[in-house]
């Protein structure tokens, strides 16, 4: 809905489409009009935009892009392409955040001002696509291009202050938004200043006959089109009509640049992306329930996980006390804290005070007793069952009855854990990825009992520690690791075969994965993969003895110098993995001895086929068991936990792209030639996609 008021002269027309005045075809189908006939009156000296529910608008509704506007529809561009017509004194009065589309329309407005508290950016990039109603060709005409492309390529998020610095902001204001607009489109009623009247420049200084240099520079600092990149090709191209035509046909252009980008593969990946975010808290019963506060927190163990853990609690403004009963643990445990913030501050990310207060408020203690008045503790001790239950079985006992006990467990069954208690429905797996004060991701796993007061509550502590929470069944590996296990499996199994390591990462990283899952598994450490594979026969490791005698060898990867890839330290940071033709050779022997045979000429597209669709296989079958709710989140798993590239959508979503029935097919001829261990899940079988709607 649109509001309008006229105060003396001034028509005040304020965005009201709850929650965040999305600029929907049906609110420009609204608003167009009200521009138009406000244009048309005589009494109407200038025109003031603004937003209701504190923020001026999130921009275009991104349902909307998966379809074109009806005839009685109207875009954020008729809106905008009205508004240049007008001949009013044009005002935008940003309170909140004004994004994409509605800085745009600010853009097109003849002065811009904001309250401290607002937020100015261009978000697009992150659904692979450009602003597409003249943003890039009006932000280069008020800012410098280099300084346009920038904002835009990275989707930063400007303040109101550093918006008034570069001049995108007239004024920033104190008070109340709406009066402010107002006095100034009184003061300045029957001023025109177009951008699109203005020149873009390069920066100061810089002539314009340096612009095939400077557009060159920006696709050379972009990633490769099929990489990622796509969208970002594209938005510079724009940029650079800005400059090189004249407003129209630059417009023209951009136009023309975001159709394309709108029916691109990479953004409908990264659109589903979006949606299936905004989809995981979306869990039967879950919204009425009123979570519990958790005002202070518990930590068991200051390891690896348990001092992340902390770190993000502190973060989250949350104080906690971390039990570590080992004296070095906890020394160490200080220092990576203290390094932590103090890199925080040199970054300027942090000041001074605010990086003292957190530290402040992680303590450590030896006293399980110490967390008598804790609402929630999260356990991170070694990965034992009889460790872990001994330790809720303390925790029972000293925590308070409300108070609820979470286990980091990464394969361990969140049942058995709780029946350590006396409270199993308060009893839950909260699964952070390393290092956990960084990586977004937060498998929340459900026991059998756990109430639904309980899991309300860890996703409310979750998104307070700005993770992206997703509900897991309490199964081996939950979501994300049971997938990996599959995917490691394959290319294990490939190696086995004759195919060299360093192959098989070729072809996942040039797919799109940060690493592939030798340089992963060296990573994390082969010692960590023998310890799984021993605690369970078949996973995290192949058909040979190959881990066993990378153990034994003390081959544990990056750590040790040395793991299927060798390190050198005197080259760059060290983490550069190099291939060891020893490896391989160690590969052959021991193919060897268990009869496997060894094959020539395989090629990229089955070690694409083999991990990928090991992935999808494992993400259906959960799907089947009910483990994970939807295909959506298992893809969210996989973007935020283990690094797929987001432009192809996460797994399930690309087994849509490639065709089910595809995917089904090669499966089946896996099994055949392969082996039993590639029984296809049934969900393939069926018609349906899984991941799209
Ligand atoms: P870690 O070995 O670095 O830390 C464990 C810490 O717990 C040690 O400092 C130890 O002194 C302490 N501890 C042991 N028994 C204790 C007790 N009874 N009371 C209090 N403290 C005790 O191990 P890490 O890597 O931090 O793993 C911890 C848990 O997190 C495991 O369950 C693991 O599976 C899980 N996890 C690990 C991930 C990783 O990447 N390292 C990722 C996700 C989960």
């Amino acid at each position: 809905m649109i509001v309008t008021h006229d105060v003396a002269g001034v028509r005040v027309v304020t965005l009201d489409n709850p929650p965040v005045n999305v600029l929907s075809f049906a609110l420009c189908a609204e608003l167009l009009p009200i521009i138009e006939t406000a244009s048309a009156d005589a009494q109407v000296r200038a025109i003031v935009f603004t937003g209701a529910h504190e923020i001026f608008s999130g921009g275009a509704d991104v349902n909307d892009f998966n379809s074109d506007p009806t005839p009685e529809m109207k875009t954020i561009r008729d809106v905008i392409a009205a508004m240049e017509r007008s001949e009013k004194t044009l005002v935008a009065a940003i309170d909140g955040n004004a994004l994409g589309g509605a800085f745009e329309l600010a853009l097109a407005c003849d002065y811009r001002i904001a309250t401290k508290r607002s937020h100015l950016a261009f978000p697009e990039i992150g659904l692979g696509l450009l602003p597409g109603a003249g943003g890039t060709q009006r932000l280069p005409r008020i800012v410098d291009v280099q300084a346009a492309l920038q904002l835009m390529l990275k989707a930063t998020r400007l303040t109101a202050a550093d918006a008034l610095a570069n001049g995108i902001l007239d004024e920033v204001v104190d008070g109340e938004i709406v009066e402010a607009g107002v006095a100034l489109a009184t003061r300045e009623a029957g001023t025109k200043r177009r951008l699109s009247e203005r020149r873009a420049m390069l920066r100061k200084g810089v002539s314009l006959a340096a612009l095939p240099f400077v557009v060159s520079q920006a696709h050379k600092l972009v990633p490769p089109e099929e990489n990622g990149g796509y969208a970002a090709h594209k938005l510079i191209d724009a940029v650079e009509a800005a400059v090189a035509l004249p407003f129209k046909y630059g417009l023209a252009r951009e136009c023309r640049l975001f159709d394309e980008l709108v029916r691109s593969k990479p953004s409908m990946a990264l659109r589903h992306v979006f949606f299936a975010e905004r989809e995981l808290t979306k869990i039967p019963g879950l919204s009425e329930i009123q979570p519990q506060e958790v005002a202070k927190a518990g930590v068991i163990g200051g390891g690896t996980m348990g001092t992340g853990i902390a770190i993000a609690f502190a973060d989250a403004g949350i104080p906690v006390t971390v039990v570590e009963p080992v004296d070095e643990q906890v020394e160490r445990a200080k220092q990576t804290i203290f390094g932590m913030y103090a890199h925080q501050v040199q970054r300027g990310r942090l000041d001074q005070a605010e990086a003292w207060k957190r530290g402040q408020s992680i303590a450590f203690t030896q006293e399980y007793a110490d967390l008598a008045d804790c609402d929630l503790v999260v356990e991170a001790v070694f990965e034992s069952m009889d460790v872990k239950r001994e330790v809720f079985s303390k925790l029972d006992a000293v925590v308070k009855r409300s108070g609820i006990l979470a286990s980091n467990t990464s394969t361990l069954d969140i049942d058995e854990i709780a029946s350590a208690t006396t409270r199993a429905p308060q009893v839950l797996g909260m699964h952070f990825f390393a290092p956990a004060n960084i990586m977004k991701l937060l498998e929340i796993v459900r026991g059998k009992q756990t109430s639904m007061q309980t899991l309300a509550t860890a996703f409310a502590a979750g998104k307070k520690m700005r993770k992206v929470c997703v509900l897991s069944g309490n199964a081996f590996g939950f979501i994300g690791n049971r997938m990996l296990f599959d995917y490691a499996r394959e290319a294990v199994f490939l190696a086995e075969e004759g195919v060299p390591p360093y192959r098989v990462d070729a072809v996942l990283k040039s797919f799109g994965f940060p690493m592939g899952p030798f340089a992963m598994f060296d990573l994390s450490g082969i010692d960590v993969a023998w310890h799984i594979a021993h605690a369970r026969p078949g996973v995290m490791t192949g058909r040979t003895k190959i881990v066993d005698r990378l153990y034994e060898m003390k081959r544990f990867g990056q750590k040790t110098g040395a793991g299927y890839y060798t390190y050198d330290k005197s080259i760059g940071s060290g983490r550069e993995p190099i291939r060891d033709e020893s490896v391989e050779a160690l590969f052959a022997q021991e193919a060897k001895r268990a009869g496997i045979a060894q094959r020539a000429n395989v090629s990229d597209e089955e070690i694409l086929q083999r991990c990928l669709y090991a992935l999808v296989n494992a993400g259906a079958m959960l799907l089947e068991e009910g483990i994970a709710l939807r295909a959506g989140d298992e893809d969210i798993v996989y973007i935020y936990g283990y690094g797929f590239p987001p432009y192809h959508g996460g797994p399930m979503w690309y087994a849509d792209e490639v065709g089910v029935k595809n995917v089904y097919e090669t499966i089946l001829r896996f099994r055949k030639e392969l082996g039993p261990h590639w029984e296809p899940s049934k969900l393939l079988s069926g018609k349906g996609a899984l991941a799209h709607a």
